[in-house]
């Protein structure tokens, strides 16, 4: 195992994902974490992660300056690198300007880390401060124009250090780089593969739910399959599933879920019909959040009702993810709780009474689709965009009716099936399409109309805290609208929203 210390980057998530996309498994952990607590992990390398501080200011995150004498090799990244710097012998500097962007390297000294590299490589840097000096101690292995210290070595310990990023996109040779570390410098083997942790699991989820029955929420969305399948591969006669239609799911999904979950399990599905419900609770609401709210209780009313008719049911299996686990900072060792940006209404209440069983909980997003393809579930669940607890109520602005749900529906299913069609839905992260609270006024034939106006949304994201609009291309966006304003009544007018998150966000509402 690897071990990421989190000095508070937006990239230690990422840097977990490449490592183990080496097929070598990762953990993020408290940035001081104790040298001794390290050791009994026994990891086979270490990360030091970036982070948004400067190392000589008070109070900034350190780590344990005894982990660099335990024979275990280490790699700091930024901040990381710094701190390691100034832990032996080497001095730090704020930059004139902030350096933010593309660079190149040129590489001096290869050792392990810059084997098979070129001479020099494109490189994504992002910071304020830099190593001024280096001391005795270490060895220079890259540099850029403006940064001398781009890569250094330690001469006698297993030490390496970049200021530069290697997780992200921008440095197209970064896989390469923290192939070289976990592999080449670490000695890991790089053969943890998800269909050995899949069986590890099945296992472990024998062992725990014995002969008991378990129940678990299924939403047509990726982690809820994969848990199902999971479970169904472990105990699955034992298994209950619950399907909630809220009466805010997309065009036709209800029976999609049916057809797909009894396509691959033959286990228990209940299906709960509670558009009424959600419709009542929801009338006159226009808040976004006070609509959240209201969805979220009604789906846990609904949930534990049927749950409760389900005799012996003694666990709750949950879709719980890594970054979930690690964001609301109940990881053994990992990094305190952060603010958490989604605003994750929707799901159920941790006393409901049942034992949780989550077996995704160590996983990312990415590792998910693929065990879910191990496991045999089929493109369509597997790849499917993230679609929000609360639903189309978030899409459908202002107050809800089902007329209206009805109208998104429609303009959704073109928005969706067309890019499908053309071949870009798994290039997109997330699209849809949103009703707007607006009317204008168009010309149809000869007739005044004065009707709704439709926003098409979609997104590219690798985690959907930051996002950009996808670039469409304008013949795709020209169908789209032609057909939705000629096949779905009500609506005269589309636009595509062309901002980021931030400062929108990717949902209207
Ligand atoms: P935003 O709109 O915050 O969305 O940029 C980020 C991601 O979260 C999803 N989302 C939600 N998911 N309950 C959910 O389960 C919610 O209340 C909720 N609001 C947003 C959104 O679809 C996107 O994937």
């Amino acid at each position: 195992c690897v071990l990421v210390l989190d000095f508070g980057s937006q990239y230690a998530q990422l840097i977990a994902r490449r490592v183990r996309e080496q097929n070598v498994y990762c953990r993020i952990v408290r940035h001081d974490l104790s040298a001794e607590r390290i050791a009994e992990l026994k990891p086979k390398g270490i990360i030091l992660s970036g982070g948004p501080a400067s190392v000589y200011e008070d109070g900034a995150p350190r780590c344990d300056p005894e982990l660099f004498r335990l024979g275990i090799p280490v790699l700091g990244i930024c901040y990381g690198m710094q701190l390691m710097c100034k832990a032996l012998g080497g001095s730090v500097d704020h930059t004139p300007s902030r350096e933010y962007g593309r660079a190149r390297v040129a590489i001096q000294e290869r050792r392990a880390l810059f084997e098979g590299l070129p001479d020099a490589m494109d490189v994504w840097m992002s910071h304020g401060d830099q190593i001024s000096g280096i001391g005795e101690a270490f060895q220079t292995m890259a540099s850029t124009d403006t940064c001398p210290y781009a890569a250094i070595a330690h001469r006698e310990l297993p030490v390496f250090g970049m200021q530069f990023h290697p997780e992200v996109t921008h440095t197209p040779l970064g896989s390469q780089v923290l192939h070289n570390f976990v592999i080449g410098v670490c000695g890991c083997e790089g053969t943890w593969h998800l269909g050995d942790f899949a069986d590890a699991l099945i296992e472990q989820i024998r062992k725990q739910v014995g002969s008991r029955r378990v129940i678990c929420g299924l939403s047509g969305g990726v982690d809820s399959s994969v848990v199902a399948a999971l479970l169904y591969k472990a105990i699955g006669p034992q298994l209950s599933c619950i399907l909630i239609d809220n009466g805010l799911l997309r065009k036709d999904e209800q029976g999609a879920v049916i057809t797909e979950f009894s396509n691959h399990f033959k286990a228990d599905l209940r299906v709960v019909n509670a558009e009424q419900r959600f419709l009542e609770t929801l009338k006159g609401i226009s808040e976004p959040q006070e609509k959240r709210k209201r969805i979220g209780y009604a789906f846990i009313d609904c949930f534990q009702e049927e749950a409760r008719s389900i005799e012996d049911a003694h666990f709750l299996a949950q879709g719980t993810l890594y970054p979930d686990v690690i964001e609301s900072g109940a990881a053994k060792d990992g990094p305190a709780a952060t603010i958490k940006l989604h605003h994750n209404v929707g799901g159920l209440p941790e006393k409901l009474g049942f034992e949780l069983i989550e077996p995704l909980r160590d996983l990312f997003k990415d590792e998910v689709r693929r065990l879910g393809e191990e496991l045999g579930l089929p493109e369509v669940l597997v790849w499917r965009h993230p679609f929000p607890g609360p639903g189309l109520a978030v899409r459908c602005l202002g107050e809800i009716t089902r007329e209206k749900l009805d109208v998104l529906r429609e303009a959704d299913e073109i928005v969706v099936n067309e890019i499908k069609a053309a071949g870009l839905y798994r290039q997109t992260s997330q699209a849809f399409a949103v009703l707007l609270p607006v009317q204008s006024v168009g010309v149809m034939g000869d007739a005044r109309t004065y009707d709704n106006a439709v926003a098409i949304r979609s997104v590219n994201t690798d985690d959907f805290m930051t996002a950009d609009w996808s670039r469409l291309p304008y013949d795709l966006l020209a169908k789209i609208s032609t057909r939705i304003i000629n096949e779905v009544k009500g609506v005269n007018r589309v636009c595509y929203d062309i901002s980021s998150k931030p400062p929108a966000t990717i949902e209207w509402e």
